[in-house]
């Protein structure tokens, strides 16, 4: 029997800049879906703003994308992600979130289940990442440290900077004192800082990345049926609500091997 198809995008969205490590994961992982990626620019960072007025801007997102005719909405988003973990909200298109695969790839990864996450301070304020493992996984033993300079740094595009290195170093160096055996990266813009993070915690911790988990995630419902699969990929959008001057190199950078296409400016309200 023939599978259902449907050629309509997958949209996702991010305050920024770092959920094209995200879109770079699903493009990677679902060579035939089309994607419309929206980068929130202008209202950058969530992850210092309330649960009230991240709420507003997750809402205005996934409606913005819902009146671009996605099939489905992937908040890349983390900080995002836990307010609509906690609000339970109900939309017109299936609306993923990184934290439940996050959380599900790190118990996958842990042999201890001593698991540290980095994360913003919205996030860990909330223990999005503690209350979805602690759902999966009672016995386990969770470590938290939010990282409020990283974000900044990467828009700036100095992942590779002394500085940032710097910074990293004062963030993880707390958390291992844990005995911690695996590593959240719950922030899309930290996978752009795998090498420096990694570094830092050395060859016997396991990063967990969020990124590969949501395109395992959307694979396994495109089984399901409660989404279809596209035919081949026709398009891939790059919508921002602010253009910084940094963006399209650091795009660049975040988005290889795939080429990024111009970048479109867009009012979402
Ligand atoms: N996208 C946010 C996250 O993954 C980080 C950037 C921000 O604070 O807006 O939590």
């Amino acid at each position: 029997m023939e599978t259902k198809k449907d050629d309509r995008p997958i949209g996702l969205f991010d305050s920024g800049i770092g959920g094209l490590t995200v879109l770079r994961s699903l493009m990677t992982q679902l060579p035939s879906e089309s994607f419309i990626y929206l980068g929130d620019t202008a209202r950058l960072p969530y992850g210092n703003k309330s649960p009230a007025t991240i709420e507003r801007y997750l809402t205005q997102n996934i409606h913005f994308l819902e009146r671009q005719g996605v099939k489905a909405v992937v908040v890349a988003c983390n900080t995002a992600s836990t307010v609509l973990l906690d609000r339970k909200m109900d939309f017109n298109v299936p609306v993923y979130n990184v934290i439940e695969p996050g959380a599900q790839a790190a118990l996958k990864a842990s042999s201890g289940k001593r698991i540290g996450v980095l994360g913003t301070k919205a996030t860990v304020a909330a223990k999005a990442y503690v209350n979805a493992i602690l759902k999966l996984e009672g016995g386990a033993q969770v470590f938290q440290q939010a990282c409020p300079l990283l974000v900044p740094l990467v828009e700036e595009g100095w992942e590779d900077d002394p500085l940032t290195n710097l910074v990293i170093y004062r963030y993880v160096n707390p958390i291992l004192q844990n005995g911690i055996d695996t590593l959240i990266l719950g922030c899309t813009h930290y996978p752009a800082l795998r090498g420096g993070i990694g570094r830092v915690a050395g060859p016997n911790i396991q990063l967990v990345d969020s990124a590969e988990a949501i395109a395992f995630a959307i694979t396994q419902d495109m089984g399901t049926g409660r989404i279809y699969p596209s035919s081949q990929r026709t398009e891939l959008k790059l919508l921002t609500t602010d253009v910084s001057p940094s963006f399209v190199e650091v795009a660049t950078r975040l988005m290889r091997p795939h080429a990024i296409p111009a970048l479109q400016e867009v009012d979402i309200g």
